[in-house]
């Protein structure tokens, strides 16, 4: 049966849309974390919306099912292969245009394989901003990003990927096209469903392409590293900063000490740009589209202020573009750098933002104590409350004998992150990685509403099995 629908998927597809030879295969059957490794009966790389239809009506008609890609960087295994081998992979790199963008309208039509820099460079050069900067955003691509909604540096001041999204276009899980491209600020008629898409991790239908809202590009953007000598200085400092515009504050985000002497040791080209090392350190961006008063001005008063009153203890202020990359360069490869280092359990948390620097205090001491010379690497975007909390193996231990203890310091995490109203997965999504967690989390009616669902979208249950629910 198999044989005959990858014949028809091959006359459906052409030669560049389908592979079916394992070493082509490999690069999509693996996860960026290397943690899930999976075999597919087929890869399909299909270069239209129609295609992507007619392929994934196939597979229906064949009952098999469809695990959809983009760029397959996101940590949960959201698009890891789950079956025997006979699942099929239809990654979405080939549908690359971007549509329109329309700088009175201020939107940006886009198809699900356009990487998020890409979309941002071509924004850009129509004079607005795609508002939207994840750490992976020249490899991950906007149908992923929108499937999980990723949220990024930027969610402080312009919310995350789904609060972007003006409109989709969608294949069903029987290979039905729904056309939702609408780009209007208002519309109230019936059921919201592109935001039921937003954020299902491709399990409720197959994003292929977009509407997403634009903002007017800030005329003055300004950047600065401090440094500062707990979690709680990096959370004044940040009221300071609210206090004098909260409209001003682009990103706001931690670094631990320890977490940035990692990049700084593992990552070419990066170095401390302070005096000296300090316990941990705040990457500030502001931006405005006035041209009017003096942002480079405000950011030197709100630091002085900030030193006079000990929450600062050491600062530089990027003095070019250049040096504004350099900065975020430090903040963006703290995962490849623990990466490098060695094996990390993950945990995307958010927590009201007053009570990161509790989230910090109390989950580094159980951590510790579950597991003596575990290495505590804190980062994130501590302006929207969304703390990686990621755990690195003590020196001397197996790292398999770390990652058997993954659920364990999951949980140790977690029961503080829930003690303090707050999220097991903040930005990453559920993937099948936190599947399990999800009966405890969001059980009751809400899970109950997931499932039904699921079952009215995708009766046959085909699409990206096992993933967000669990079974
Ligand atoms: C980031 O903010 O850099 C990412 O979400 C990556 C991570 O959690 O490791
Ligand atoms: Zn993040």
């Amino acid at each position: 049966m198999h044989d005959e629908l990858i014949q028809k998927l091959q006359k459906t597809l052409g030669n560049p849309g389908i592979l079916t030879v394992p070493a082509d295969m490999a690069p999509y059957c693996e996860d960026w974390r290397g943690l899930y490794r999976g075999r597919a009966a087929a890869v399909l790389r299909p270069a239209t919306t129609e295609q992507v239809a007619d392929a994934v009506r196939l597979c229906a008609e064949h009952n098999v099912a469809v695990v959809p890609q983009g760029g397959n960087t996101g940590m949960v295994g959201g698009t890891a292969i789950t079956g025997d081998g006979s699942q099929i992979v239809v990654n979405l790199s080939r549908l690359n245009r971007i549509r329109t963008i329309d700088p009175i309208d201020m939107t940006l039509e886009v198809e699900a394989g356009v990487t998020l820099k890409a979309a941002q460079d071509a924004v850009e050069t129509a004079g607005c901003l795609l508002p939207l900067s994840i750490s992976s955003e020249g490899t991950a691509q906007i149908g992923g990003v929108l499937a999980v909604n990723a949220g990024g540096n930027n969610t402080v001041k312009y919310g995350n990927a789904r609060d972007l999204l003006l409109g989709l276009e969608v294949v069903l899980p029987d290979g039905q096209i729904w056309n939702g491209l609408r780009r209007l600020r208002k519309d109230n008629t019936g059921y919201c469903l592109r935001q039921l898409f937003a954020g299902s991790e491709g399990t409720l239908g197959i994003i292929t392409a977009a509407v997403m809202k634009l903002a007017p590009r800030p005329r003055q953007i300004e950047a600065a590293m401090c440094a500062v000598e707990s979690p709680q200085a990096a959370l004044d400092l940040f009221r300071k900063f609210q206090h004098h515009d909260p409209d001003a504050i682009l990103a706001f985000e931690y670094m631990s000490g320890e977490g940035l002497d990692l990049v700084i040791e593992h990552i070419p080209g990066a170095s401390l740009p302070l005096g000296a090392r300090a316990p941990g350190y705040v990457l500030v961006e502001l931006g405005v589209v006035r041209t009017s008063g003096d942002l480079r001005a405000e950011l030197e008063l709100i630091l002085s202020e900030a030193f006079e009153a000990g929450l600062v203890s050491d600062a530089v202020i990027a003095e070019s573009g250049q040096q504004r990359a350099s900065l975020w360069k430090l903040r963006e490869e703290h995962s490849e750098a623990q990466k490098r280092e060695g094996a990390s359990v993950k945990n995307d948390v958010s927590v009201p933002v007053s009570a990161v620097p509790e989230l910090l205090r109390r989950a580094s001491e159980s951590c510790e104590r579950l597991v003596p010379g575990i290495r505590v690497m804190p980062f994130g975007h501590i302006g929207d409350g969304n703390i990686h909390f990621n755990l690195l193996q003590p020196k001397e231990m197996q790292a398999s004998d770390f990652l058997a203890r993954d659920r364990e310091i999951m949980s140790a995490v977690n029961e503080v992150v829930q003690s303090l109203h707050g999220s097991f997965s903040a930005e990453h999504g559920v993937g099948c990685l936190k599947t399990p967690l999800m009966r405890h989390w969001r059980g009751g009616p809400e899970l109950e509403i997931m499932h039904r669902l699921k079952r009215a979208l995708d009766p046959q249950g085909l699409l990206n099995p096992k993933k967000v629910l669990p079974s």
